[in-house]
């Protein structure tokens, strides 16, 4: 049984670099003495150094929130490359999270940052989810797209460095999450494509998380009736007790 995995999306929190310190050490100390979880927290660039632990921690890694479209050093003022992500020790890069796609990221630059990171032998935590829902069915089609076009070009042999985060977006910063059961279902759809991208074999494996508005109350149901293998979270984990209280729970689960 691979263990759970927990991703805090700092997003642009918080607003200083000790209140960041303060944060990942309690994250750290709690994370460390789980048995069945993988916590990996996402601070904004300029903290990642500071946040990332000295020597390894057990269960315990960070992340970044995006790395660049470019893959070489060079004149790109304002980006950074996952190249320079992995040499600062960071193992994990979500890649096109609804607020990057709003601010511009089509399916083709996503899948740019994608196989950048990819490249870099670094984790992908790939993020998918549909604006709204519509009786027709037709976010379906928008999910699959999404899916589809963001694999384009990836080759199979780095499959299983992806990770899918399924976030309707309708879902996330709201004030519920999904329904569990909505949550199965689309997990087995989002598996179900990317086996039909890169074989049967990589879609029993691929691990899908779900993110939007999950808190330490919703938590364990979210992974226990939604079955999917960990949750990207936003504000909660930025909120030191409740991401804790979070991280407790998920590890109840056997
Ligand atoms: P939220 O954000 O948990 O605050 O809804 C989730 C996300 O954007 O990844």
């Amino acid at each position: 049984m691979s263990k759970k995995l927990i991703v805090g999306n700092w997003k642009m929190n918080p607003a200083s670099l000790d209140e960041a310190k303060r944060l990942s050490r309690r994250i750290k100390s709690v994370a460390s003495k789980l048995q069945r979880t993988e916590t990996v927290v996402c601070p904004p660039f300029p903290f990642i150094g500071q946040t990332k632990p000295k020597i390894p921690v057990k269960n315990f890694d960070i992340g970044a929130q995006s790395a660049s479209i470019f893959a070489d050093t060079g004149a790109h003022t304002g980006e950074v490359s996952a190249n320079m992500l992995r040499d600062i020790g960071v193992k994990y890069v979500i890649v096109g999270h609804s607020e990057q796609r709003q601010n511009g990221d089509t399916d083709e630059i996503v899948s740019k940052r994608l196989s950048n990171v990819l490249t870099q032998g670094l984790i992908a935590i790939l993020c998918v989810g549909e604006k709204a829902r519509d009786e027709a069915g037709e976010y379906m089609n928008e999910l699959k797209r999404q899916i589809e076009q963001s694999l384009n070009n990836i080759p199979a042999k780095m499959a299983g460095n992806i990770i899918i985060a399924y976030e309707p977006v309708w879902a996330i910063g709201a004030k519920e999450a999904m329904l569990p059961e909505q949550i199965y279902e689309t997990s087995l759809f989002v598996k179900k494509i990317f086996a039909d991208v890169f074989g049967p074999e990589y879609g029993h494996r691929v691990r899908v998380l779900y993110g939007g508005s999950v808190n330490f109350r919703n938590a364990f149901e979210i992974m226990t009736v939604g079955k999917v293998d960990g949750l990207l979270v936003g504000r909660e984990s930025v909120n030191s007790p409740g991401f804790v209280e979070l991280l407790k729970a998920v590890d109840k689960i056997s």
